[in-house]
């Protein structure tokens, strides 16, 4: 079963995490945890004419949550803010190429979680 989990994409965003560090100043930033470990992931992010000009992230977790906060990063930089809202967790999932279990689903969807909220100044329920 962890085999399966563990596929190549989430293993190379694990190892390799794609805008990992800090902005300061940013135009949104936010941090939030997954309720069931306590990992927390945090999230910036700098707007410029509408569009996402750059984005960074700060993680603790495991390799679910590293690596698909990750490949959403890369799915919203250069993306106008309008689009980065429509942003679903089904979009993401798609992204991570790999099934997620019911167990996993937090741990997938945090980074998701946590740059609705920086945007929208407030949490959304990820369910
Ligand atoms: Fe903590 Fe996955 S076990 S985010």
């Amino acid at each position: 079963m962890v085999d399966s989990l563990y596929r190549e994409t989430i293993l190379d965003h694990y190892r390799n995490p794609r805008n990992k560090g800090s902005l300061d100043p940013a135009d949104y930033t936010y941090a939030d945890t997954n309720p069931l470990c306590g990992d927390e992931v945090r999230i910036d992010l700098r707007v410029e004419n509408g569009r996402v000009s750059d984005v960074k992230f700060e993680g603790r977790g495991c390799a679910v949550s590293i690596a698909a906060t990750s490949i959403l990063t890369e799915m919203v930089e250069g993306r106008p803010l309008d689009e980065v809202k429509a942003i679903t967790k089904d979009d993401l999932l798609e992204e991570l190429e790999i099934p997620v279990s019911p167990a996993r689903m937090k741990c997938a969807l945090l980074g998701l979680k946590v740059l609705k909220a920086g945007i929208y100044g407030v949490a959304q329920d990820d369910e």
